[in-house]
């Protein structure tokens, strides 16, 4: 009989090729669409070679309504989707907010209005702790208030947790997992597949290997007048193959039929909050790499602190981030060092 086969959209970006790693693990065939705006085909190499499969893979836009359609034809075995393909940064989309609407909005609304006539019945959407803003709270639950999003990235995770909401309030017999990130960071321990920023990294640990790689001058630390304990920023980091493994946890939960509404929604952290400047200390230890740093001014739109309260992720999906910081930390040194043999490092920009 055919394994019950996963649609992985964005399959070879960052979080979807440790998902498709781990559903792999799990024995289900995950199979990717991308249109690798944001990655490079050469995932698909590394996913074989941690695995051994080679995956089912489509050049294809969730934008080109035309082109998933043909692809749903061709693989009816198709049991959930999990979907990751998205544009996903916050400064970029402050520039050009249409591009985020459009990406972001119209592959989702393409999908929902898809899975109906392929009879798929199960979508886990990547979500974010964006959706909450500065909590007045913390750690932050799933029953925290949303607060005004304050990019049009935000906006665009808002809008389609609310369109997934009325789309699971009208079809009754869908079932849709949110699962909202904290700060995903690390590689896998192979170090064959990782972060693959395209030229000067936005997020903090692409920016911190990149400069203990040299390719970086120094980071810029910004802000170090936050109220926090040193001063700087903290929020809550999580490994993201702990992460990938709660994906298999929440298709499993719905292709199982084990989930107890028709929507429900997960926040994916550790549960605690780490400074900038404390990540900073720990990639030192764990690498015994020196890290050059300036602190510089705050970043507009940084909120102040945020972490998880996971509690109900952990209970419910019997699911809790183990990686330490530690190892997290040396599997995404060792993925920069295998970059630069690879000759894949980025140095534009
Ligand atoms: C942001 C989004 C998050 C999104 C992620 C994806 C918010 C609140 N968070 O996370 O939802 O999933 O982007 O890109 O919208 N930092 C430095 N120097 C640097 C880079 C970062 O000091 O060169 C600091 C930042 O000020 C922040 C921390 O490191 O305090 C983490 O930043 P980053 O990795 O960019 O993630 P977020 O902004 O938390």
């Amino acid at each position: 009989m055919a394994k019950d086969k996963i649609l992985i959209t964005g399959g070879t970006g960052y979080i979807g090729s440790h998902t498709v790693v781990e559903l792999f693990n799990a024995g289900y065939e995950p199979i990717i669409i991308d249109n690798l705006s944001n990655s490079n085909i050469g995932v698909l190499d590394g996913i074989k070679a941690i695995t051994g499969h080679t995956v089912i893979y489509e050049n294809i836009d969730c934008k080109d309504y035309n082109s998933l359609e043909r692809f749903l034809e061709k693989h009816p075995e198709i049991v959930a989707i999990a979907h990751f393909a998205a544009s996903k940064s916050v400064s970029e989309s402050v520039e050009n907010p249409l591009l985020y609407y459009r990406n972001n909005i119209v592959s989702l609304l393409n999908l929902l209005q898809l899975m109906p006539k392929f009879n798929i019945k199960n979508i886990v959407f990547s979500s974010s702790c964006t959706v909450y803003g500065q909590p007045d709270k913390l750690p932050v639950t799933e029953e925290s208030p949303i607060k005004p999003a304050t990019s049009p990235y935000g906006s665009t995770k808002q809008m389609c947790e609310t369109i997934l909401q009325d789309y699971a309030f009208a079809n009754k017999d869908i079932n849709v997992i949110l699962l909202r990130y904290f700060n995903p960071i690390g590689a896998h321990p192979s170090g064959e597949i990782g972060e693959l920023p395209n030229g000067v990294p936005n997020n903090l640990l692409p920016y911190i290997t990149q400069t203990a790689a040299g390719i970086r001058k120094e980071l810029s630390v910004f802000g170090n007048d936050y109220n926090t304990p040193d001063g700087s920023c903290i929020r809550d980091y999580i490994n993201v193959v702990d992460l990938a493994k709660a994906h298999v946890v929440a298709l499993n939960r719905v292709i199982e039929g084990n989930n107890k509404k028709n929507i429900e929604i997960f926040n994916l952290g550790t549960g605690s909050g780490l400074s900038v400047l404390e990540i900073v200390t720990a990639f030192e230890k764990a690498t015994g790499v020196k890290l050059p740093y300036k602190i510089v001014g705050r970043r507009p739109g940084d909120i102040e602190k945020v972490w998880a309260d996971t509690s109900y992720a952990n209970k419910e999906l019997g699911w809790k981030a183990t990686e330490t910081l530690e190892d997290t930390l040396r599997s995404a040194w060792n993925w920069q060092q295998k970059l630069v043999e690879k000759n894949l490092a980025t140095t534009n920009g």
